[in-house]
């Protein structure tokens, strides 16, 4: 066996098969993952998220004034249309965020009044932002929040996501978690991204599928399906006997395994890093570290999977007081970015996206009259 698909077969959940050749970024077995040619801690270190958008979307790292121009273009269109936020209040209080996000981005597509490609791209980007902050807020009734005119991408996102104030370090931490979320390769929105990118759509219906496919919980959806099991096991001593239990019960550990990493995620590894200092500086209660660290072991000695970026995401929102319904809308701010890049790299040289399929079902069938029909 050479481990390559047999192209005659169809490959389940398209594991090991190319469906683009990309330079936007890209994850390997090994642990490692490049963003445009830069290793991920080599810009999680030294790159501010605005700029890391730019590099995504455009392939270099700014000038300071390409960078400058970036920024104010964002900022120009942040505001979301008041009949937006008036389409996201009559969702409801019990409408789901990424619907309620899904939806804004939909109406947002029937009203915009961009004119050319960069700027429905970059008006989508802006507002994300606000959309996934004002997602679980406006339904509720509350009054939307807005970002400030001088304030960092992330630091508006965080300050319109929570009013529990943070210390600078911890603001830099939410900035690089949120860079970690940007782009991530063939991921099953990016996908879904460039699958509709193929049609010609514009890119509100690239951006609102690619929303509907971040939902579920194996992918944008497991940050928060993490957290919620973190809160209900609540103690690091208790780690061992729910897994054990989960396992008996062959359900998935939210926030464990992933296609391309079978050692580490290297987001992951930052992000615990991040939520040690961060904890550690505080200098209070460290339970949730501890208890993500039992459960990691305890998932590695039991079945070799490691933790994924939304493992140890999901506590440093947490810890930053964010509400748990906000974490897949936060993914889905920075993302954004990423299936902007993937919608335009698809253009630059499309072909439909169709692909074929094995037909496994029965033929030559002879119809037969309803009267006839019987059950089974
Ligand atoms: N908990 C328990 N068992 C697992 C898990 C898990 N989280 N992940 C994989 N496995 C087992 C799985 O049961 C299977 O075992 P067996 O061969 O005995 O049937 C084996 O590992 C292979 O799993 P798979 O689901 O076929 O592998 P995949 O490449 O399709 O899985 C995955 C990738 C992300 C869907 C899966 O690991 C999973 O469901 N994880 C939980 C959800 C999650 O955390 N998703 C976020 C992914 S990273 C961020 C993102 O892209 O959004």
């Amino acid at each position: 066996m050479t481990g390559a698909p047999d192209p005659t077969k169809a490959q389940k959940g398209l594991a090991g098969v190319s469906v683009a050749d990309t330079r936007i970024s890209k994850s390997d077995a090994d642990g490692s993952l490049i963003y445009r040619g830069y290793p991920i801690w080599e810009i999680a270190t030294n790159a501010g998220f605005e700029e890391t958008a730019y590099l995504i979307l455009n392939g270099k790292l700014p000038t300071g004034s390409q960078l400058e121009s970036f920024t104010e273009g964002l900022r120009e269109r942040a505001k979301v249309q008041p009949k937006v936020l008036g389409i996201m209040r009559e969702l409801g209080r019990n409408a789901d965020p990424i619907d309620v996000i899904r939806t804004a981005v939909s109406a947002l597509g029937s009203i915009d009044s961009e004119e050319d490609m960069q700027g429905k791209q970059m008006s989508l980007e802006a507002k994300m932002s606000v959309l996934a902050a004002n997602s679980h807020r406006v339904p509720r009734g509350e009054a939307p929040r807005y970002p400030k005119r001088n304030l960092r991408f992330s630091d508006n996102l965080l300050q319109m996501l929570t009013t529990k104030e943070a210390t600078e370090y911890e603001r830099r931490v939410f900035e690089r978690v949120m860079m970690l979320y940007l782009e991530h390769d063939l991921n099953a929105s990016s996908f879904t991204v460039r699958a509709v990118a193929s049609t010609l759509a514009d890119p509100y219906a690239a951006a609102s599928a690619g929303l509907a496919s971040l939902k579920g919980p194996l992918h944008g959806g497991a940050n928060e399906a993490a957290m919620e099991m973190l809160l209900r096991i609540k103690d690091p001593a208790k780690a061992g006997e729910f897994l054990k239990v989960a396992f008996k019960e062959k359900r998935k550990i939210m926030g464990f395994g992933h296609r391309v990493y079978k050692e580490f995620d290297p987001r992951a590894r930052l992000c615990k890093e991040y939520l040690r200092e961060m904890l550690t500086r505080r200098g209070g209660d460290d339970t949730l570290y501890r208890l993500c660290e039992a459960m990691e072991t305890e998932m590695w000695r039991e079945k070799r999977i490691p933790p994924n970026l939304d493992f140890y995401a999901a506590p440093i929102f947490y810890s930053l007081g964010i509400e748990v319904p906000l974490y897949t809308p936060i993914f889905s701010a920075c993302r954004i970015f990423g299936w902007m890049a993937h919608y335009n790299e698809q253009l630059e040289d499309n072909k439909l996206i169709r692909p074929d399929s094995t037909y496994v079902g029965p033929s030559a069938l002879k119809y037969v009259p309803i009267e006839d029909r019987t059950l089974g």
